[in-house]
């Protein structure tokens, strides 16, 4: 880690990077990034984020340390679009569940990448910014909550234990990640 979180932090004295972000790091590896780069350094940790893995452990050292929280696979690739309870909040809105767990995402404080093959899914997952959840749809989302991981490849280590590591670098507003998922 020492090596390569030292050569993103050259590429960004460089000028080569806006911003250096990591994915998949455990409150440990975090903990050893900033031993490293010291605070306020790393700006966002990519990691599963949806209402079935809220990953509160880690959300809360990033928003303890100022870091931002990408969530990725908001919508648990479709799971949880089929669950009563988001589906329940979205006609009471008039909404998507989409926009429901993309408005719940952004009123959590998380930056998301939600993905879609489809022209139609995309625009009407950008509704999501009129959909106006109240404190009883939060708190249902928050009690959907099950540590229901996806991302977790037979080559992971142990979550809570050890370090999974993606190193992300971002350069010039792109964002350059190996995605050993897809
Ligand atoms: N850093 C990492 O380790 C890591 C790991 C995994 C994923 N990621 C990234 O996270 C991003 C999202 O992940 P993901 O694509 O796996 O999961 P996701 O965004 O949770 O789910 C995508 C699924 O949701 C469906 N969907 C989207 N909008 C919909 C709508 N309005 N109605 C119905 N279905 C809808 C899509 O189907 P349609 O295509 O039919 O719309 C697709 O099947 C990707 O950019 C991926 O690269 C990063």
């Amino acid at each position: 880690m020492e090596e390569y979180l030292q050569e993103l932090k050259h590429a960004q004295d460089s000028g080569l990077a806006r911003y250096i972000g990591v994915s998949n790091f455990t409150v440990a590896q975090m903990k050893q990034a900033i031993e490293i780069l010291g605070e306020g350094v790393l700006y966002t940790n990519q990691v599963e984020v949806h209402p079935y893995l809220q990953n509160a452990q880690v959300v809360d050292f990033c928003k303890q340390n100022e870091m931002i929280v990408t969530g990725y696979m908001p919508f648990a690739y479709g799971d949880v679009l089929k669950d009563g309870s988001i589906k329940h909040i979205a006609e009471k809105h008039g909404a998507t569940p989409a926009q429901v767990v993309l408005a719940w995402m952004a009123k959590s404080g998380f930056v998301t990448i939600p993905s879609s093959t489809k022209k139609a899914n995309i625009e009407s997952n950008l509704g999501y910014v009129d959909v106006v959840l109240n404190d009883e749809d939060m708190t249902t989302i928050a009690n959907l909550d099950r540590g229901h991981r996806l991302a977790n490849p037979d080559f992971a280590p142990e979550w809570t234990r050890f370090s999974f590591l993606i190193a992300t670098v971002y350069v010039k507003n792109v964002r350059y990640s190996p995605d050993v998922f897809s």
